[in-house]
């Protein structure tokens, strides 16, 4: 059998650019070498989202996202995380194998932590201890079906790491019982920038959302924050987001072309954006359609997210009945 490549995606905001290209791109151009399994991270959404119609819907759209940009449901394993009722009762043994320092230590507890801090309240003030849990929750999604490697973006990077950990204290007690995946992060696309140039993120509300409108796409894009240059002006391409994120969607010759133009002037950011906004509608031409036929077809997402789920238990089933067995809760 092929070495499982294993991601998720929280349903939490509309897919955006950054999204496809840290991580749905380079997840599903791993299906020739693995068997890739891909889920909607519902119970992870639950941390931060509480309105049942918002979350049920981005469940349906992150689920029609992945076939759009290629998931081919008959060759990967294609499932939503709260279908897997393994998932909790193996988060709950792995929290017992989970040291609280490293979970004190976990980068959006923290940052959350801080902000407290910051404002001069309670520590843990608002802070669910679902979003505490968060890391132990993941470290079950990745090895209840002993996946080998993990590809996210390097905003993950912490959470493999702590996943490992979970899985090296496990394997301390009782041998070597649960696999320990590797990260498979692409430097190369690290961080797509936002519009207004930080991290392109659902929670920086600076998406460039893959499937949203046309119309409301190029809005988007001209939206892109530049500097207040002239075109004639030379302007340092390396130091722009408008031009790191042409560098995802341009050809290589034409990419140079702009630099020159930025780096001696003629790079106008007016144009050069609606020449961004096209190269993306046209980079998704083909998924937009597909994408706008399967969300209006819920009963076939129901149905491939359930028959994924079915093979997903049926490679989980017996990793958590060694984890149980290890334990001697069986
Ligand atoms: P967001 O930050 O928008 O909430 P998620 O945390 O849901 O995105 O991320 C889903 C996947 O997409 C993760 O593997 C993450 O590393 C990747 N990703 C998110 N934003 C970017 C970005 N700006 N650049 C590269 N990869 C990203
Ligand atoms: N935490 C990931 C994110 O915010 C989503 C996720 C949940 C995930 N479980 C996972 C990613 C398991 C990879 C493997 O993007």
């Amino acid at each position: 059998m092929k070495p499982i490549a294993l991601t998720g995606i929280k349903p939490t905001g509309k897919p955006h650019i950054g999204n496809y290209l840290g991580m749905y791109r380079p997840a599903l151009s791993l299906m020739e070498n693995y068997l890739g399994m891909y889920f909607v991270a519902d119970y992870h959404a639950l941390t931060t989202m509480h309105d049942p119609e918002t979350l049920r819907n981005l469940v349906y759209e992150v689920a029609a996202s992945w076939l759009a940009l290629g998931l081919d449901p008959d060759e990967a394993i294609f499932f939503c995380q709260s279908d897997i009722p393994e998932i909790p009762e193996f988060t709950w043994i792995l929290s017992c194998f989970t040291s609280k320092g490293l979970l004190n230590r976990a980068h959006a507890y923290k940052d959350a932590v801080d902000e407290n801090l910051e404002l001069g309240h309670d520590p843990d003030e608002r802070i669910n201890a679902g979003l505490f849990y968060y890391p132990v929750l993941m470290a079950a999604d990745i090895l209840l079906y002993g996946s080998d490697v993990v590809p996210v973006g390097l905003d993950q990077k912490q959470h493999i790491e702590i996943t490992r950990d979970i899985a090296e204290a496990f394997n301390r007690t009782y041998g070597e019982v649960l696999k320990v995946p590797e990260g498979l992060i692409q430097e190369s696309v690290m961080k797509v920038p936002g519009i207004d140039g930080r991290k392109m993120s659902k929670s920086y509300d600076n998406t460039i959302p893959i499937f949203t409108p046309e119309k409301k796409l190029r809005k988007q894009v001209m939206r892109i924050v530049t500097d207040s240059k002239h075109p004639e002006d030379p302007k340092d391409p390396d130091d722009d987001n408008l031009f790191a994120l042409l560098r995802f969607f341009a050809s290589p010759e034409r990419l140079e072309e702009i630099r020159q133009l930025y780096l001696h002037g003629g790079a106008a950011y007016g144009v050069l954006k609606t020449e961004l906004a096209e190269l993306i509608l046209d980079h998704f031409a083909d998924a937009r359609k597909q994408y706008e036929e399967l969300i209006e077809d819920k009963p076939y997402l129901d149905q491939v997210l359930l028959e994924g789920a079915g093979k997903a238990r049926r490679i989980g089933k017996p990793y958590l009945e060694a984890a149980r067995k290890a334990t001697g809760i069986d």
